[in-house]
């Protein structure tokens, strides 16, 4: 059976993680854990963009290798995965043989095929960039700040035939729904497509640019960036081996929008259609995390140390945050008194203090074992029916990478939780020694503890950590599939409990 397979974007080997880099993560984690739980096999990749210039001038300014000053980069990139609870199958870095191999049967292929070719080169160029520049991209006349110095160059390289693929990407884009999600993100990259795509240069003169690969077919010259990086999807999948049915094609590519048009929806679908390989079946582009309107990332130093806020809070509060926060496509503004909010808010006095004084209850009243429920009443009845409307649109949303709001639905089945606890108030019935209200008692904190159950699978694919010390709680070992455990039913009666636990202590 063909795995689930998604991939992120493989992070730029030229400065630290931030919260960019750590939301992508955290997204594609969720959409794994939710696959796995929902009983499917998945295979999930990130990893390392490693070549190019910037990356060379980086270690030269530090009197070093390339490669040592990736393999720091690599390091911090893989603790910033640990501690976020990244539960990647595979961690691909483009310096690898494996991926080098790949690269060059790919470009030999399309080399001998005619969809390579060399030619000459003259025009601007800019180093901060890495990119050839043409007039349309000077603003009133001027190059814009972004380029940094831009300087006429000549040279001869290697170009690729983006423009004899032109119509049929056109048409793939517009006949293939969901391929690029969201749906609004499609019609930018028609817009794109409108105006002939240039060929694409993929090679620099070995003598200028050492940190590539080199071209299979001219040593003199060596590939970096694009064509070396999306290269990277079918490396990690495995091609040339027979784990490569497995995988190809990829599910979803995660990536954010910066790099939506032109490198995944235009570069890549037209190098894997000329490599008569299978295309993707979606390519989610996630918006931007802001501070003060504008993109975090390493050149405004505007940065959030996403380990810093996981060191301080928990990577479990971290994660719920960002998936909580951003609806998928937007970008988002990230504020510590955004964060602080939902921390207190869903996280403390919702989900935190129903887990902290319901234990406590049943350890009080019932010597820590789950009761039974003894009636089913309406209070009973509604709460079912909310969690079976709760459960299949977190689901629904879950499903469609709206994650932001799945989990409104499962705060507002805890909160609906937290409702019923008041309206059955057990604390009021405790004191109480006829044989109705003891009953009524039994039956309050065995559908509070059965409502924690099925709203902490939910919570599973984004605070695994929580969803386990829940689960200790409740005396339930943690989900590894879902399949049956998220229908109501007295799962727990007489099971012992764990200790009660303060989930998200208030500084
Ligand atoms: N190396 C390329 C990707 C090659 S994929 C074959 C690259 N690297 S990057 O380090 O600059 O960015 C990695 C990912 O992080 C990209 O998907 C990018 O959109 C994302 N983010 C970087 N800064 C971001 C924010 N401020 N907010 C959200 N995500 C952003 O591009």
């Amino acid at each position: 059976m063909k795995n689930f397979y998604l991939t992120t974007a493989i992070d730029y080997a030229n400065g630290s993680p931030h919260l960019g880099h750590a939301y992508e993560k955290i997204l594609a984690d969720v959409i794994a854990r939710t696959k796995r739980l929902s009983g499917t096999k998945t295979k999930f990749v990130t990893g390392l963009d490693e070549h190019g210039q910037k990356v060379q001038q980086g270690a030269e300014a530090e009197g070093i290798a390339p490669l040592t000053r990736c393999d720091r980069i690599a390091e911090e990139f893989k603790e910033m995965l640990q501690k976020l609870g990244i539960s990647h199958d595979d961690y691909i870095r483009t310096t690898e043989d494996r991926h080098k191999r790949v690269v060059c049967e790919l470009l030999q292929n399309l080399y001998d095929a005619g969809d390579i070719y060399q030619d000459d080169y003259e025009g601007f160029y800019s180093t901060r960039a890495e990119q050839f520049l043409q007039e349309k991209d000077k603003v009133d006349g001027e190059w814009p700040e972004i380029f940094g110095e831009v300087t006429r160059i000549r040279e001869k390289n290697y170009f690729f035939k983006l423009s004899k693929y032109q119509e049929w990407l056109i048409e793939h884009i517009q006949n293939t729904e969901g391929f690029i999600l969201p749906e609004f993100r499609k019609s930018q990259v028609l817009e794109f497509l409108k105006e002939p795509l240039n060929d694409l240069c993929i090679s620099r003169p070995a003598e200028r640019l050492s940190w590539g690969i080199p071209l299979p077919f001219d040593p003199e010259y060596v590939t970096y960036v694009w064509f070396d990086a999306l290269v990277n999807y079918v490396t990690a999948a495995g091609y040339g081996t027979d784990e490569f049915e497995e995988n190809w094609p990829a599910d979803v590519h995660v990536i954010g929008k910066d790099i939506l048009a032109p490198p995944h929806a235009v570069y890549w679908p037209i190098m894997l259609q000329a490599s008569n390989l299978a295309l993707p079946r979606q390519i989610l582009a996630h918006g931007w995390w802001t501070t003060s309107g504008a993109k975090m990332s390493k050149s405004t130093g505007e940065t959030v140390s996403p380990l810093a806020l996981a060191d301080q809070y928990g990577a479990d509060a971290f994660r719920f945050f960002v998936m909580r926060e951003m609806t998928v496509g937007q970008d988002a503004e990230f504020s510590l008194e955004r964060f602080s909010s939902r921390y207190k808010g869903e996280l403390g006095n919702d989900l935190g203090n129903l887990v902290s004084r319901l234990i406590h209850m049943c350890h009080q009243y019932f010597d820590g074992i789950a009761p039974e429920q003894e009636l089913q009443e309406d209070l009973e009845k509604n709460l079912q029916t909310r969690w079976n409307e709760a459960c299949s649109k977190t689901l629904e949303h879950f499903n469609s990478f709206q994650f932001q709001l799945g989990l409104e639905e499962t705060v507002g089945f805890v909160r609906a939780i937290n409702k019923y606890a008041d309206e059955r108030a057990p604390w009021k019935l405790a004191k109480s020694d006829t044989a109705q209200d003891q009953k009524a008692l039994a039956t309050s904190l065995a559908t509070m503890l059965e409502g924690l159950r099925l709203a902490n699978e939910l919570l599973a694919p984004v605070m695994p950590g929580t969803h386990a010390k829940i689960c200790q709680c409740l005396g339930q070992e943690p989900a590894e599939i879902w399949s049956g455990r998220l229908d109501w039913g007295e799962r727990l009666a007489r099971v012992e409990l764990g200790q009660k636990m303060i989930l998200f202590p208030r500084d």
